[in-house]
């Protein structure tokens, strides 16, 4: 078997001394999709901000292309390859697109391809090569998380961690960036998907995580998941209310 690209080993985070994250172990190997499954509070975002270094483990031990960056900061860890794109579509609603494109590579690495890597993300957001000048801000919810989305993978990132990228999008706008996701996935960065659509989730992925109360419970291929019966139980109701939440926009 192929080392892991990212290699997580029991990570644990309290708030306050409210437990969010209890012992997390997690892989993801070069170049695979992996989901990051669970209702809410379940500590998904915790886990992935973990990963990502904005929050240092209270214990356990975090490995990304066999180094450990446990301790390193987030500004390191982006350096080194992992790029979050966090809740929420935050662009900086008053620069404009390639502004905000801009602010995504800041790595010493990305700076040093910058114009490669314009070309690379504008090719797949044609869209966006459109509206390089028109303030983030004032474009759609979709548009916004392209932007995201975008800007994240100006950094060159070798695996890239998008948190809830459909939350609060159209249905058409969802399958978009579904598609999206494939074709980053197809070009060789790793993944990390948390998402609320479960099923389109595991639909793209290679293997899957299910999350409950700060723990892993359940693990395997996507396929696997999407027939086990907990899962559908599970997670069909939220599947379903994903679904009236993009419509009642
Ligand atoms: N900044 C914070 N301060 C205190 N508690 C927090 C903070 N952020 C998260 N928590 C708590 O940690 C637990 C895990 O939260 P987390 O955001 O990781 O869950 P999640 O799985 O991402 O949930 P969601 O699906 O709602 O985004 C929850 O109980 C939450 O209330
Ligand atoms: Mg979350």
């Amino acid at each position: 078997m192929t080392a892991p690209l990212l290699d997580a080993e029991g990570l644990a985070f309290a708030y306050d001394g409210a437990i969010a994250v209890d012992g997390v172990s997690f892989e993801v190997g070069p170049g695979e999709a992996v989901a990051l499954l669970g209702a809410n509070g379940a500590g998904k975002s915790t886990t992935v901000k973990l990963i990502a270094g904005v929050l240092k483990p209270q214990r356990g031990r975090l490995w990304f292309d066999a180094l450990d960056v446990t301790a390193l900061p987030s500004h390191a860890v982006v350096e080194r390859g992992v790029t979050l794109v966090p809740e929420g579509r935050l662009v900086f609603p008053r620069l404009s697109v390639i502004e905000n494109l801009q602010m995504g590579a800041y790595a010493r690495r990305a700076k040093a391809n910058y114009a490669s890597n314009l070309a690379r993300v504008l090719a797949l957001f044609p869209r966006l090569a459109d509206r390089l000048s028109q303030a983030a801000g004032s474009m759609s919810g979709g548009e916004q998380q392209m932007v995201a989305i975008a800007r994240g993978l100006m950094s060159d990132p070798r695996l890239l961690i998008l948190d809830e990228p459909s939350l609060g999008l159209m249905p058409k706008a969802v399958n978009e960036l579904f598609a999206l996701i494939q074709t980053i996935r197809k070009s060789g960065v790793a993944l990390i998907l948390v998402e609320q659509n479960v099923f389109q989730a595991l639909e793209v992925v290679d293997r899957g995580y299910v999350l409950e109360k700060g723990r892993v419970t359940l693990s395997g291929t996507g396929r696997q998941l999407l027939h086990n019966d907990k899962v559908r139980s599970s997670f069909l109701g939220l599947w379903t209310r994903g679904l009236d939440l993009s419509q009642s926009r």
